[in-house]
């Protein structure tokens, strides 16, 4: 199987949460007790990747790194770059081409919040199968604020992806969750830049569609994902957490966790971390884990 390094992109303006923004940057504020940014970065572990590279603004980046180090403590390398300004989803492409090396690429924003049972095999399934390019559809109820995966549902070959379309052909939006074989750095500079200034990752997607490979997998009834950059959308994503926790006594994004579960840290390497935590909710939860 091909070699595959995660990237995730943490920068934007974040003007739609300020001014929460103007003091942190979005990827750490929490959701319920997490900074967002795990999430993402749990996503990544899950997938089975341990190369990760985050992407943040100029002043946003130290924080972040300052939270997350070297990645070492959950069994991973953590690099990082700036993007010095918001041009487009597909730059993270070009910022970390020399970080990918010629591996494939599990691209994944550092505001989107994933929740699905088995995700790991889904989600290990789908790098596996991926040739080309593959983006993920989670059904929504309002898919005209969305770009609209319309696919074929025999071999879940994408058909078009269509932005905020008026006459929606699926209820599938595209998440912010990509995967991308080692040609996608060199496609991102054929690119141009769209009306609005940006390399936009629909024309990445499109770039593959052209030559029939582009995939989608799909999330399906019981499923979460949410894009946590609004206000509500943020305080929805702190809930589902916060009710979902509270029912099961399972941690939902937590990258020691995950990490552990992986393999990537030792059961002594995970009680080391857990021991050094102040007592509270979270270590309480991690503790449990091993008893
Ligand atoms: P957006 O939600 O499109 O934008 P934003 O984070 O700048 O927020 P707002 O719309 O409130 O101003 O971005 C989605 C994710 O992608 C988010 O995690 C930020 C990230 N992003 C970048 O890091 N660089 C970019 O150039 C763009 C467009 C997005």
């Amino acid at each position: 199987m091909a070699r595959i390094k995660a990237i995730i992109l943490a920068g934007g303006a974040g003007s739609r949460l300020h001014p929460l923004t103007n003091i942190v940057c979005k990827q750490l504020l929490p959701i319920f007790d997490k900074p967002m940014i795990y999430y993402p970065l749990s996503s990544c572990i899950l997938a089975g990747i341990r190369d990760v590279l985050i992407i943040s603004t100029p002043e946003a980046l130290p924080n972040i790194e300052g939270a997350l180090k070297d990645g070492s403590q959950f069994g991973c390398s953590i690099s990082y770059r700036t993007q010095n300004m918001p041009n487009g989803i597909a730059e993270a492409l070009l910022i970390g081409e020399d970080f990918l090396d010629g591996s494939d690429c599990f691209l994944t924003l550092g505001d989107n919040l994933i929740f699905k049972s088995g995700y790991s095999d889904f989600v290990s399934n789908a790098i596996a199968e991926n040739s080309g390019a593959t983006v993920f559809g989670f059904p929504v109820n309002n898919p005209s604020d969305f770009g609209v995966i319309n696919f074929n549902g025999e071999t879940n070959g994408v058909i078009s992806i269509e932005e905020k379309p008026t006459n929606p052909s699926s209820n599938m939006a595209a998440i912010g969750m990509y995967i991308y074989d080692d040609t996608a750095s060199e496609r991102v500079k054929e690119l141009e830049p769209s009306g609005r200034g940006e390399l936009e990752i629909t024309d990445l997607n499109n770039s593959y569609l052209k030559e029939n490979r582009l995939r989608c997998q799909l999330m399906s009834r019981g499923d979460f994902w949410a894009d946590a950059g609004t206000f509500s959308s943020m305080n929805d994503c702190s809930n589902f957490i916060r009710l979902h926790q509270g029912y099961t006594n399972l941690l939902i994004g937590s990258p020691e966790e995950c990490a552990y579960r992986m393999g990537y840290i030792s059961t002594e390497q995970f009680t080391d971390l857990v021991k050094k935590m102040p007592v509270n909710l979270y270590s309480k939860a991690l503790q449990q884990i091993v008893g």
